[in-house]
């Protein structure tokens, strides 16, 4: 696969990646206000207001670039997709050396199961490995969510194991599965 990169912002063959701005908001907003089903997997619920967005937003922005890389995803011809991140980059803790982030993803319905999602996530991986000299990208996913799974597998992401009754949501404890994908291992 193709990918090109010019600072932070990402290409490829049908994408485009640009980090987060103020002006994204309104599509991000809107699409996860039709479709809260996103969010059923993920870490966040769906926004009340766009206040909650634009904090996000802001969040996200005052972390960049060295805690979260968090991109706007668009198509070529500039149709809003979805957004794509590296979170909680670590560096360095004390005496340990880690260069590490964890992947996150989500798409709006109408690009699902045209493996889009799967070009985003091996774009960001190039970035993070290539651009970000990561050593490792992590991730993770509700046993349930099997097109995460199939998307980080697609990319060469090894199971490390499963966390038991993770967290709790909608009353009840879900089991996690975690992955990883040493650069060395990266197949770009
Ligand atoms: C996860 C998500 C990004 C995947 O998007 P997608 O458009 O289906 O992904 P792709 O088209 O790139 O391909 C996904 C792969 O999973 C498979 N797949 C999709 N839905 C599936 C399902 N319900 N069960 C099993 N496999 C599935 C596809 O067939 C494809 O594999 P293939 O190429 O071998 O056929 C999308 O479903 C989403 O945004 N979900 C909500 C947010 C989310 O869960 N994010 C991840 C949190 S860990």
């Amino acid at each position: 696969m193709q990918v090109m990169t010019l600072g932070f912002s990402i290409s490829t063959e049908r994408l485009q990646l640009t980090p987060l701005e103020e002006s994204d908001i309104d599509e991000i907003y809107a699409t996860l206000s039709a479709h809260p089903e996103i969010c059923e997997f993920l870490t966040f619920d769906p926004p009340t207001c766009r206040k909650d967005t634009e904090d996000f937003v802001e969040y996200c922005k005052k972390n960049f670039p060295k805690k979260e890389v968090v991109w706007c995803v668009r198509t070529q011809k500039k149709e809003f997709v979805g957004l794509a991140g590296l979170h909680d980059i670590r560096r360095t803790e004390l005496a340990w050396q880690f260069d590490m982030a964890e992947i996150g993803y989500w798409i709006a319905p109408q690009w699902q199961g045209k493996g889009i999602a799967t070009e985003m996530a091996r774009a960001i991986v190039f970035f993070g490995m290539n651009n970000l000299e990561l050593h490792k990208i992590k991730a993770g996913h509700v046993l349930d969510n099997a097109a995460s799974a199939r998307v980080l597998e697609k990319i060469g992401f090894q199971e490390v194991g499963i966390r038991r009754d993770h967290f709790k949501r909608y009353g009840t404890w879900w089991d996690y599965r975690l992955l990883e994908l040493l650069s060395k291992n990266f197949e770009q």
